[in-house]
């Protein structure tokens, strides 16, 4: 580098805002997030950098709070202990109250009341907001939340690549600054948010303790890395939504050596698919009026999956879904059903991560109509439609 482009770099960052260089540093205690909903229960996660004897206090709505005591789960090599209790043997449909109790340089101290609501097979509606790509850029998903409002959705989807090369130097601080963010930008304390894992969550030095941030209905953080299982599914009122994780975007012709380590994802591929065989056999969608398919990476068309497609494509073929749902190619695009050999089901794919970019889909089903929105950051409806029954 020459003297002169080292002065000017030196000269553009003094002009850069001093958050810019140093952002700064998040509360001891973040916003407690919900994980893992289901027809009976649902997960409180809460960071923190000093907190002890973390309670959840918590009860159905017009009963009085009970304390549940947190378990700690350290995440090594970083400050944070990200506290879990699971609320549970509750009924489909409950709502409830809850807030994090704790102590804290020796005083005790508490968080706000939330709500929480567990999913209902025979509720009449689902909402939701999906995004993805963001790559860590709180100014994107602050922009795109905009365009919503908080009864518009019941839970969100971080459909892969949010969490962006999560690398434990530094304490993890990067992948606690997107908690904190997409927490309060998503209203996570009131609704669950979804982890979809994307080809940039498996890569970097945090990526094998990410699981021990979020709670999914097969995900055990013991795990041997390439058998924790992040797909899943949930039914939500007349919406079944089936979720697999592409893991990394290697194809065919990565070589064996890559860091993308090919061999590793196609086995996780073919293990999804032996689940995916199993689980579609016994129709688990049950009654639901609307099937829906999410995953990072497309398993069909431009940027698609090609290990994906081979091993799941036969199988999903059957499954009667009704929406596509995938992100990764950074522009957004609407593909009609049958397209490129996609099956009878319109895909949505999201853009992102730069705000001018970035998508976010809103989605709403009810038992006789899907309606699918992607709004731009500035409001515009990219594509939108109402599909009865
Ligand atoms: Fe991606």
């Amino acid at each position: 580098m020459t003297h002169y482009t080292v002065a000017a770099l030196v000269g553009l960052l003094a002009l850069l805002p001093l958050a810019a260089q140093a952002p700064a540093e998040l509360p001891a205690v973040l916003a407690p997030y919900l994980q893992n909903p289901t027809s009976d229960g649902i997960t409180v996660r809460l960071p923190a950098r000093s907190a002890e004897q973390v309670r959840v206090a918590w009860g159905l709505e017009g009963q009085p709070l009970t304390e549940l005591a947190a378990t700690a789960v350290a995440i090594d090599n970083t400050p944070w202990t990200v506290w879990r209790a699971r609320l549970s043997g509750l009924k489909a449909g409950a709502a409830g109250r809850y807030e994090v109790r704790y102590r804290l340089d020796g005083a005790e101290a508490k968080t706000p009341l939330y709500h929480f609501h567990t999913l209902d097979p025979r509720a009449g509606t689902a909402r939701f907001v999906v995004v993805n790509d963001l790559h860590d850029r709180e100014p994107t998903l602050a922009a795109l939340v905009k365009q919503v409002r908080p009864e518009d959705f019941d839970f969100s989807v971080l459909l892969g690549d949010c969490i962006a090369d999560p690398k434990v130097a530094g304490g993890a601080a990067q992948v606690f600054r997107d908690i904190d963010a997409y927490t309060r930008l998503l209203n996570a304390s009131n609704k669950p948010m979804l982890l979809v894992r994307g080809n940039h969550e498996t890569r970097n030095t945090f990526a094998r303790q990410l699981a021990l941030l979020f709670d999914l209905p097969l995900l055990d953080p013991t795990a041997k890395w390439g058998d924790d299982q992040w797909q899943f599914m949930l039914r939500a009122g007349p919406l079944w939504m089936l979720v697999l994780d592409t893991g990394e975007d290697d194809d065919l012709s990565t070589p064996e050596t890559s860091y993308k380590a090919p061999k590793l994802w196609q086995s996780v591929r073919r293990r999804e698919a032996d689940w995916l065989r199993d689980t579609l056999a016994a129709k688990p969608w049950g009654d639901a009026a609307w099937r829906l398919y999410a995953s990072h990476i497309p398993v069909y068309g431009d940027g698609h999956s090609l290990t994906a497609q081979q091993y799941w494509a036969p199988l999903l073929a059957d499954a009667g879904f009704d929406l596509l749902l995938a992100g990764h190619t950074h522009s957004w695009r609407v593909t009609p059903r049958g397209a490129d050999g996609q099956p009878s089901a319109t895909l949505v794919v999201g853009g992102g991560p730069d705000v001018a970019k970035a998508t976010l889909g809103l989605y709403a089903v009810t038992d006789r109509q899907l309606s699918r929105k992607l709004l731009a950051a500035d409001g515009t409806v990219l594509a939108a439609a109402t599909v009865a029954r």
